[in-house]
Protein backbone atom coordinates (compact mmCIF):
# COMPACT_ATOMS: atom_id res chain seq x y z
CA UNK A 1 0.00 0.00 0.00
CA UNK A 2 1.16 3.54 -0.83
CA UNK A 3 1.60 5.94 2.09
CA UNK A 4 1.43 9.00 -0.04
CA UNK A 5 -2.30 8.40 -2.24
CA UNK A 6 -4.28 11.23 -1.40
CA UNK A 7 -7.86 10.50 1.00
CA UNK A 8 -11.20 11.72 1.92
CA UNK A 9 -10.98 13.80 4.80
CA UNK A 10 -13.73 11.96 6.43
CA UNK A 11 -16.41 8.85 5.86
CA UNK A 12 -18.98 12.25 5.64
CA UNK A 13 -16.81 13.79 2.30
CA UNK A 14 -16.47 10.04 0.92
CA UNK A 15 -20.54 9.94 0.75
CA UNK A 16 -21.16 13.27 -0.90
CA UNK A 17 -18.34 12.65 -3.47
CA UNK A 18 -19.73 8.86 -3.86
CA UNK A 19 -23.61 10.40 -3.75
CA UNK A 20 -22.65 12.93 -6.13
CA UNK A 21 -21.11 10.33 -8.64
CA UNK A 22 -24.66 8.97 -8.46
CA UNK A 23 -26.68 11.63 -8.64
CA UNK A 24 -26.40 13.12 -12.28
CA UNK A 25 -28.38 13.17 -15.61
CA UNK A 26 -29.04 9.89 -15.04
CA UNK A 27 -31.38 11.11 -12.15
CA UNK A 28 -33.07 13.91 -13.28
CA UNK A 29 -34.12 13.19 -16.83
CA UNK A 30 -33.83 9.94 -17.46
CA UNK A 31 -35.50 8.11 -14.34
CA UNK A 32 -38.90 10.27 -14.36
CA UNK A 33 -39.42 9.32 -17.72
CA UNK A 34 -38.33 5.52 -17.49
CA UNK A 35 -40.59 5.34 -14.71
CA UNK A 36 -43.49 6.72 -16.49
CA UNK A 37 -43.12 4.72 -19.53
CA UNK A 38 -42.66 1.87 -17.24
CA UNK A 39 -45.90 0.91 -15.38
CA UNK A 40 -44.90 4.19 -12.59
CA UNK A 41 -45.48 2.23 -8.91
CA UNK A 42 -44.80 -0.93 -10.46
CA UNK A 43 -41.06 0.17 -12.00
CA UNK A 44 -40.14 1.68 -8.88
CA UNK A 45 -40.98 -1.22 -6.66
CA UNK A 46 -39.41 -3.63 -9.48
CA UNK A 47 -36.55 -1.09 -9.58
CA UNK A 48 -36.36 -1.17 -5.42
CA UNK A 49 -36.27 -4.38 -5.42
CA UNK A 50 -33.51 -4.66 -7.82
CA UNK A 51 -31.00 -2.09 -6.68
CA UNK A 52 -31.72 -3.83 -3.05
CA UNK A 53 -30.58 -7.39 -4.27
CA UNK A 54 -28.63 -7.31 -7.23
CA UNK A 55 -27.25 -3.61 -7.88
CA UNK A 56 -26.41 -3.74 -4.33
CA UNK A 57 -23.57 -6.35 -4.71
CA UNK A 58 -21.64 -4.80 -7.43
CA UNK A 59 -21.85 -1.92 -5.60
CA UNK A 60 -20.38 -2.89 -2.48
CA UNK A 61 -17.93 -4.90 -4.14
CA UNK A 62 -16.65 -2.04 -6.07
CA UNK A 63 -16.09 -0.35 -3.45
CA UNK A 64 -14.30 -2.98 -1.47
CA UNK A 65 -11.99 -3.38 -3.84
CA UNK A 66 -11.13 -0.10 -3.83
CA UNK A 67 -10.55 0.07 -0.30
CA UNK A 68 -8.67 -3.35 0.45
CA UNK A 69 -6.64 -2.90 -2.89
CA UNK A 70 -5.90 0.77 -2.25
CA UNK A 71 -5.17 1.21 -5.82
CA UNK A 72 -6.38 2.81 -8.75
CA UNK A 73 -8.39 0.47 -11.49
CA UNK A 74 -5.71 -1.64 -13.45
CA UNK A 75 -3.49 -2.21 -10.03
CA UNK A 76 -6.18 -3.25 -7.86
CA UNK A 77 -7.44 -6.10 -10.66
CA UNK A 78 -3.52 -6.54 -10.90
CA UNK A 79 -2.87 -7.22 -7.82
CA UNK A 80 -5.30 -9.80 -7.50
CA UNK A 81 -3.46 -11.47 -10.14
CA UNK A 82 -1.13 -10.08 -12.94
CA UNK A 83 -3.35 -11.67 -15.50
CA UNK A 84 -6.52 -9.51 -14.62
CA UNK A 85 -4.71 -5.91 -15.52
CA UNK A 86 -6.77 -5.70 -18.81
CA UNK A 87 -10.14 -5.82 -16.67
CA UNK A 88 -8.80 -2.94 -15.18
CA UNK A 89 -8.05 -1.16 -17.85
CA UNK A 90 -11.47 -1.63 -19.35
CA UNK A 91 -12.51 0.89 -17.16
CA UNK A 92 -10.77 3.97 -17.70
CA UNK A 93 -11.33 3.37 -20.95
CA UNK A 94 -15.30 3.10 -20.56
CA UNK A 95 -14.51 6.26 -17.99
CA UNK A 96 -12.83 8.20 -21.05
CA UNK A 97 -15.86 7.51 -23.37
CA UNK A 98 -18.77 7.93 -21.10
CA UNK A 99 -17.21 11.36 -20.79
CA UNK A 100 -17.06 11.80 -24.08
CA UNK A 101 -20.85 11.99 -24.49
CA UNK A 102 -21.83 12.86 -20.95
CA UNK A 103 -20.07 16.05 -21.62
CA UNK A 104 -22.12 16.95 -24.71
CA UNK A 105 -25.29 17.26 -22.80
CA UNK A 106 -23.03 19.05 -20.17
CA UNK A 107 -22.15 21.48 -22.27
CA UNK A 108 -26.38 21.98 -23.73
CA UNK A 109 -26.44 22.57 -19.95
CA UNK A 110 -24.29 25.45 -19.51
CA UNK A 111 -25.89 27.17 -22.99
CA UNK A 112 -29.33 26.76 -21.13
CA UNK A 113 -27.88 28.55 -18.67
CA UNK A 114 -26.72 31.51 -19.90
CA UNK A 115 -29.82 31.44 -22.01
CA UNK A 116 -32.20 32.05 -19.28
CA UNK A 117 -29.40 34.78 -17.63
CA UNK A 118 -29.80 36.66 -21.09
CA UNK A 119 -33.68 36.75 -20.53
CA UNK A 120 -34.07 35.75 -24.26
CA UNK A 121 -37.72 35.12 -24.30
CA UNK A 122 -37.72 31.88 -26.97
CA UNK A 123 -41.06 30.75 -28.33
CA UNK A 124 -40.00 27.17 -29.94
CA UNK A 125 -38.23 25.50 -27.30
CA UNK A 126 -38.05 22.58 -29.90
CA UNK A 127 -36.45 24.37 -32.80
CA UNK A 128 -33.84 26.34 -30.29
CA UNK A 129 -32.58 22.89 -29.35
CA UNK A 130 -32.25 21.23 -32.89
CA UNK A 131 -30.23 24.51 -33.64
CA UNK A 132 -28.07 24.54 -30.50
CA UNK A 133 -26.92 20.38 -31.11
CA UNK A 134 -26.54 21.26 -35.05
CA UNK A 135 -24.40 24.18 -34.45
CA UNK A 136 -21.17 22.70 -34.28
CA UNK A 137 -18.66 25.63 -32.91
CA UNK A 138 -20.91 26.97 -30.34
CA UNK A 139 -21.41 23.02 -29.32
CA UNK A 140 -17.91 21.97 -29.30
CA UNK A 141 -17.33 25.42 -27.04
CA UNK A 142 -19.64 24.36 -24.29
CA UNK A 143 -18.85 20.92 -24.45
CA UNK A 144 -15.08 21.68 -23.90
CA UNK A 145 -16.32 24.39 -21.25
CA UNK A 146 -18.13 22.01 -18.88
CA UNK A 147 -14.89 19.79 -19.74
CA UNK A 148 -12.67 22.30 -18.25
CA UNK A 149 -14.22 22.82 -15.37
CA UNK A 150 -14.54 19.14 -14.13
CA UNK A 151 -10.92 18.77 -15.14
CA UNK A 152 -10.03 22.14 -13.38
CA UNK A 153 -12.19 20.65 -9.67
CA UNK A 154 -9.98 17.43 -10.37
CA UNK A 155 -6.47 19.01 -10.79
CA UNK A 156 -6.92 20.56 -7.50
CA UNK A 157 -6.90 17.02 -6.31
CA UNK A 158 -9.42 15.15 -3.61
CA UNK A 159 -9.47 17.60 -0.42
CA UNK A 160 -9.35 20.90 -2.38
CA UNK A 161 -10.54 20.04 -5.91
CA UNK A 162 -12.91 16.89 -5.70
CA UNK A 163 -14.47 17.12 -2.21
CA UNK A 164 -14.92 21.66 -2.54
CA UNK A 165 -17.00 20.72 -5.67
CA UNK A 166 -18.98 18.05 -3.78
CA UNK A 167 -19.39 19.91 -0.69
CA UNK A 168 -20.55 23.13 -2.37
CA UNK A 169 -22.67 21.71 -5.26
CA UNK A 170 -24.58 19.03 -3.41
CA UNK A 171 -26.05 21.33 -0.91
CA UNK A 172 -26.93 23.91 -3.46
CA UNK A 173 -28.66 20.86 -5.67
CA UNK A 174 -30.84 19.81 -2.98
CA UNK A 175 -31.74 23.10 -1.72
CA UNK A 176 -32.62 24.16 -5.77
CA UNK A 177 -34.37 21.23 -5.62
CA UNK A 178 -36.58 21.34 -2.70
CA UNK A 179 -37.38 24.70 -3.93
CA UNK A 180 -38.46 23.24 -7.53
CA UNK A 181 -40.88 20.94 -5.85
CA UNK A 182 -42.55 23.26 -3.61
CA UNK A 183 -43.36 25.61 -6.87
CA UNK A 184 -44.22 22.48 -9.21
CA UNK A 185 -46.49 20.86 -6.16
CA UNK A 186 -48.22 24.29 -6.37
CA UNK A 187 -49.27 24.76 -9.57
CA UNK A 188 -52.83 23.81 -10.92
CA UNK A 189 -53.41 20.17 -11.35
CA UNK A 190 -50.04 18.92 -9.80
CA UNK A 191 -51.77 15.70 -8.64
CA UNK A 192 -52.12 14.08 -12.19
CA UNK A 193 -48.59 14.52 -12.41
CA UNK A 194 -47.97 12.67 -9.38
CA UNK A 195 -50.78 10.08 -10.38
CA UNK A 196 -49.18 9.54 -13.78
CA UNK A 197 -45.67 8.72 -11.67
CA UNK A 198 -47.11 6.92 -9.33
CA UNK A 199 -49.82 4.68 -10.51
CA UNK A 200 -48.95 1.51 -10.87
CA UNK A 201 -49.90 -0.06 -14.35
CA UNK A 202 -49.41 -4.21 -14.18
CA UNK A 203 -49.76 -4.22 -18.04
CA UNK A 204 -45.55 -2.92 -18.36
CA UNK A 205 -44.62 -5.80 -16.25
CA UNK A 206 -42.14 -8.00 -18.31
CA UNK A 207 -38.60 -8.86 -19.49
CA UNK A 208 -38.40 -5.30 -20.59
CA UNK A 209 -39.06 -3.67 -18.39
CA UNK A 210 -36.81 -5.51 -15.60
CA UNK A 211 -34.05 -5.19 -17.92
CA UNK A 212 -34.90 -1.30 -18.45
CA UNK A 213 -35.23 -1.33 -14.34
CA UNK A 214 -31.37 -2.65 -14.29
CA UNK A 215 -29.83 -1.14 -17.37
CA UNK A 216 -31.16 2.29 -15.48
CA UNK A 217 -30.32 1.08 -11.94
CA UNK A 218 -26.76 0.40 -13.25
CA UNK A 219 -25.61 3.58 -14.71
CA UNK A 220 -27.24 5.65 -12.13
CA UNK A 221 -25.77 3.99 -9.40
CA UNK A 222 -22.46 4.40 -11.63
CA UNK A 223 -21.33 0.74 -11.44
CA UNK A 224 -18.93 -0.89 -13.97
CA UNK A 225 -16.81 1.99 -14.75
CA UNK A 226 -14.46 1.91 -11.98
CA UNK A 227 -15.57 5.36 -10.32
CA UNK A 228 -16.69 3.71 -7.04
CA UNK A 229 -13.48 1.79 -7.09
CA UNK A 230 -11.64 4.45 -7.31
CA UNK A 231 -13.19 6.81 -5.05
CA UNK A 232 -12.91 3.71 -2.47
CA UNK A 233 -9.39 3.69 -2.41
CA UNK A 234 -9.49 6.87 -1.25
CA UNK A 235 -11.57 5.46 2.02
CA UNK A 236 -9.06 5.80 4.61
CA UNK A 237 -9.75 4.84 7.94
CA UNK A 238 -10.94 1.36 8.66
CA UNK A 239 -14.75 1.80 8.63
CA UNK A 240 -17.24 -0.54 7.13
CA UNK A 241 -18.41 0.18 3.62
CA UNK A 242 -22.20 -1.27 4.11
CA UNK A 243 -23.22 1.59 5.47
CA UNK A 244 -22.35 3.61 2.34
CA UNK A 245 -23.17 1.34 0.22
CA UNK A 246 -26.99 1.53 1.86
CA UNK A 247 -26.43 5.56 2.27
CA UNK A 248 -25.25 5.61 -1.56
CA UNK A 249 -28.66 3.37 -2.55
CA UNK A 250 -30.81 5.24 -0.44
CA UNK A 251 -29.85 8.45 -1.12
CA UNK A 252 -29.63 8.15 -4.94
CA UNK A 253 -33.41 6.51 -5.00
CA UNK A 254 -34.30 9.57 -2.93
CA UNK A 255 -33.29 11.98 -5.16
CA UNK A 256 -34.27 10.68 -8.78
CA UNK A 257 -37.85 10.09 -7.10
CA UNK A 258 -37.57 14.02 -5.90
CA UNK A 259 -36.79 14.79 -9.77
CA UNK A 260 -40.17 13.07 -10.91
CA UNK A 261 -42.13 15.01 -7.91
CA UNK A 262 -40.48 18.28 -9.32
CA UNK A 263 -40.82 17.22 -13.33
CA UNK A 264 -44.30 15.37 -13.77
CA UNK A 265 -46.55 17.54 -11.61
CA UNK A 266 -45.33 20.79 -13.94
CA UNK A 267 -45.04 18.79 -17.20
CA UNK A 268 -48.90 18.16 -16.60
CA UNK A 269 -50.25 21.07 -15.14
CA UNK A 270 -48.95 22.76 -18.84
CA UNK A 271 -50.96 20.16 -20.57
CA UNK A 272 -47.59 18.74 -21.95
CA UNK A 273 -46.17 15.57 -23.31
CA UNK A 274 -44.97 13.61 -20.40
CA UNK A 275 -42.79 11.08 -22.89
CA UNK A 276 -40.57 12.99 -24.74
CA UNK A 277 -37.69 11.23 -23.68
CA UNK A 278 -33.94 13.20 -23.98
CA UNK A 279 -36.24 15.99 -25.09
CA UNK A 280 -38.25 16.74 -21.74
CA UNK A 281 -35.37 18.09 -20.24
CA UNK A 282 -34.28 20.22 -22.84
CA UNK A 283 -37.77 21.11 -24.78
CA UNK A 284 -40.46 20.11 -22.79
CA UNK A 285 -39.65 21.65 -19.15
CA UNK A 286 -38.17 24.93 -20.99
CA UNK A 287 -42.13 25.21 -22.26
CA UNK A 288 -42.88 25.96 -19.12
CA UNK A 289 -40.62 28.26 -17.80
CA UNK A 290 -41.85 30.09 -20.93
CA UNK A 291 -45.14 30.71 -19.79
CA UNK A 292 -44.64 31.76 -16.29
CA UNK A 293 -43.64 35.36 -14.17
CA UNK A 294 -40.29 35.01 -13.54
CA UNK A 295 -39.92 32.41 -15.69
CA UNK A 296 -36.22 33.39 -16.81
CA UNK A 297 -35.25 33.13 -12.98
CA UNK A 298 -37.05 29.33 -12.38
CA UNK A 299 -34.87 28.42 -15.50
CA UNK A 300 -31.31 29.40 -14.57
CA UNK A 301 -32.50 27.70 -11.35
CA UNK A 302 -33.53 24.92 -13.28
CA UNK A 303 -30.18 24.13 -15.25
CA UNK A 304 -27.79 25.29 -12.26
CA UNK A 305 -29.43 22.17 -10.25
CA UNK A 306 -28.50 19.68 -13.26
CA UNK A 307 -25.23 21.68 -13.81
CA UNK A 308 -24.37 20.84 -10.13
CA UNK A 309 -25.92 17.18 -10.60
CA UNK A 310 -23.97 16.96 -13.97
CA UNK A 311 -20.12 18.49 -13.02
CA UNK A 312 -20.11 16.40 -9.44
CA UNK A 313 -20.96 13.24 -11.56
CA UNK A 314 -18.54 14.11 -14.07
CA UNK A 315 -16.31 14.57 -12.03
CA UNK A 316 -16.03 11.05 -11.25
CA UNK A 317 -16.05 9.95 -14.06
CA UNK A 318 -12.56 11.61 -15.35
CA UNK A 319 -11.13 10.83 -11.94
CA UNK A 320 -11.18 6.67 -13.14
CA UNK A 321 -8.27 7.87 -16.31
CA UNK A 322 -6.98 10.03 -14.02
CA UNK A 323 -6.16 8.28 -11.23
CA UNK A 324 -4.90 5.65 -13.72
CA UNK A 325 -2.44 7.93 -15.09
CA UNK A 326 -1.05 9.32 -11.91
CA UNK A 327 -0.23 6.14 -10.57
CA UNK A 328 0.67 3.45 -13.39
CA UNK A 329 2.24 6.51 -15.93
CA UNK A 330 3.57 8.28 -12.84
CA UNK A 331 2.49 11.63 -14.44
CA UNK A 332 1.85 14.50 -11.86
CA UNK A 333 -1.81 14.99 -10.98
CA UNK A 334 -1.65 18.13 -13.23
CA UNK A 335 -0.38 16.58 -16.21
CA UNK A 336 -2.46 13.63 -15.98
CA UNK A 337 -5.20 16.12 -16.46
CA UNK A 338 -3.71 18.12 -19.26
CA UNK A 339 -3.61 14.19 -21.17
CA UNK A 340 -7.34 13.08 -20.13
CA UNK A 341 -8.48 16.41 -21.12
CA UNK A 342 -7.42 16.45 -24.76
CA UNK A 343 -8.08 12.73 -25.21
CA UNK A 344 -11.81 13.61 -24.00
CA UNK A 345 -11.76 16.69 -26.66
CA UNK A 346 -10.79 14.80 -29.52
CA UNK A 347 -13.16 12.23 -29.15
CA UNK A 348 -16.12 14.53 -27.64
CA UNK A 349 -15.74 17.04 -30.96
CA UNK A 350 -16.93 14.10 -33.34
CA UNK A 351 -19.41 12.88 -30.52
CA UNK A 352 -20.84 16.59 -31.20
CA UNK A 353 -20.89 17.12 -34.82
CA UNK A 354 -22.78 13.98 -34.47
CA UNK A 355 -25.73 16.26 -35.09
CA UNK A 356 -24.68 18.74 -37.21
CA UNK A 357 -21.48 18.25 -39.95
CA UNK A 358 -21.03 14.46 -39.06
CA UNK A 359 -24.66 13.61 -39.24
CA UNK A 360 -24.32 10.73 -41.60
CA UNK A 361 -21.06 9.28 -40.36
CA UNK A 362 -22.31 6.40 -39.02
CA UNK A 363 -20.04 3.59 -36.44
CA UNK A 364 -22.41 0.50 -36.78
CA UNK A 365 -25.32 2.19 -37.93
CA UNK A 366 -25.25 4.71 -35.33
CA UNK A 367 -24.06 8.39 -35.08
CA UNK A 368 -20.44 8.78 -32.85
CA UNK A 369 -22.85 10.17 -30.14
CA UNK A 370 -24.92 6.77 -30.26
CA UNK A 371 -22.69 4.81 -30.57
CA UNK A 372 -20.50 6.02 -27.79
CA UNK A 373 -23.95 6.02 -25.71
CA UNK A 374 -24.89 2.51 -26.80
CA UNK A 375 -21.42 0.78 -26.60
CA UNK A 376 -20.76 2.12 -23.13
CA UNK A 377 -24.16 1.72 -21.16
CA UNK A 378 -25.47 -1.06 -22.92
CA UNK A 379 -21.52 -3.03 -22.86
CA UNK A 380 -19.10 -1.92 -21.71
CA UNK A 381 -20.22 -1.23 -18.17
CA UNK A 382 -22.37 -4.14 -17.93
CA UNK A 383 -18.97 -6.38 -18.88
CA UNK A 384 -16.87 -4.40 -16.51
CA UNK A 385 -19.63 -4.93 -13.60
CA UNK A 386 -19.28 -8.73 -14.86
CA UNK A 387 -16.03 -8.89 -14.72
CA UNK A 388 -16.13 -6.81 -11.14
CA UNK A 389 -18.44 -9.66 -9.54
CA UNK A 390 -16.52 -12.50 -10.94
CA UNK A 391 -12.70 -11.91 -9.98
CA UNK A 392 -14.34 -9.86 -6.12
CA UNK A 393 -15.84 -13.17 -6.05
CA UNK A 394 -13.98 -15.88 -7.32
CA UNK A 395 -10.50 -14.38 -6.47
CA UNK A 396 -10.11 -11.39 -4.23
CA UNK A 397 -12.66 -13.87 -2.35
CA UNK A 398 -14.98 -10.83 -0.82
CA UNK A 399 -17.14 -12.85 1.43
CA UNK A 400 -20.65 -11.77 3.29
CA UNK A 401 -19.63 -13.22 6.77
CA UNK A 402 -16.91 -10.44 6.58
CA UNK A 403 -19.37 -7.49 6.86
CA UNK A 404 -22.73 -8.99 7.18
CA UNK A 405 -23.46 -10.16 10.55
CA UNK A 406 -26.37 -12.84 9.77
CA UNK A 407 -25.27 -15.58 8.46
CA UNK A 408 -28.18 -15.98 5.93
CA UNK A 409 -28.18 -12.30 4.28
CA UNK A 410 -24.14 -13.25 4.14
CA UNK A 411 -24.50 -16.42 2.28
CA UNK A 412 -26.47 -14.71 -0.12
CA UNK A 413 -24.58 -12.10 -0.82
CA UNK A 414 -21.45 -14.96 -1.62
CA UNK A 415 -24.40 -16.74 -4.18
CA UNK A 416 -24.96 -13.15 -5.89
CA UNK A 417 -21.40 -12.12 -6.10
CA UNK A 418 -20.04 -15.57 -7.25
CA UNK A 419 -23.20 -16.42 -9.45
CA UNK A 420 -26.74 -14.61 -9.52
CA UNK A 421 -25.48 -11.24 -10.40
CA UNK A 422 -23.25 -12.55 -12.98
CA UNK A 423 -25.90 -14.78 -15.02
CA UNK A 424 -28.20 -11.44 -14.80
CA UNK A 425 -25.83 -9.14 -16.36
CA UNK A 426 -24.89 -11.35 -18.91
CA UNK A 427 -28.61 -11.44 -19.69
CA UNK A 428 -28.25 -7.65 -19.96
CA UNK A 429 -25.86 -7.95 -22.12
CA UNK A 430 -27.19 -10.21 -24.49
CA UNK A 431 -30.47 -8.55 -24.58
CA UNK A 432 -28.31 -5.27 -24.88
CA UNK A 433 -26.37 -6.72 -28.31
CA UNK A 434 -29.60 -8.43 -29.59
N1 LIG B 1 -24.49 8.03 -12.15
C1 LIG B 1 -24.38 9.13 -13.06
C2 LIG B 1 -25.77 9.63 -13.43
O1 LIG B 1 -26.77 9.08 -12.95
O2 LIG B 1 -25.87 10.56 -14.22
C3 LIG B 1 -23.60 8.78 -14.30
C4 LIG B 1 -22.30 8.05 -14.04
C5 LIG B 1 -21.33 8.63 -13.23
C6 LIG B 1 -22.12 6.80 -14.56
C7 LIG B 1 -20.16 7.94 -12.94
C8 LIG B 1 -20.96 6.09 -14.29
C9 LIG B 1 -20.00 6.67 -13.48
F1 LIG B 1 -18.93 5.99 -13.22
Amino acid sequence: MEENRPSWSSRLTFILAAVGSAVGLGNIWRFPYIMGQNGGAVFLVVYLLLILTICFVPLFAELAMGKITKKECIGAFESVNPKFKIFGFLNPLTGILVASFYFIVGGWIIDYIFLSLTNIKIEDYGSYFVTLIQDSVSACVFTLVFLLICIIFAARGIKKGIEFANNVLMPLFAVILLGLIVFSLNLPNAHEGLIYMFKPDFSKVNAHMFLAALGQALFTLSIGMGALLTYGSYIREDKSILKSTYTIIFSDTLFALMAGIMIFPAIFSFGLEPNSGAGLVFITIPQIFAQIPYGNIVSAAFFVLLFAAAVTSGISIIEVPIASMVERLKLTRTKACAAVFSIIALISIPATLSFGQLENFKLCGKTVFDFLDFTTSSILMPLNALFLCLIAGWFLKIKGEHFIQNKFFAFLFDIGLKYVVPIILVALLYVGLK
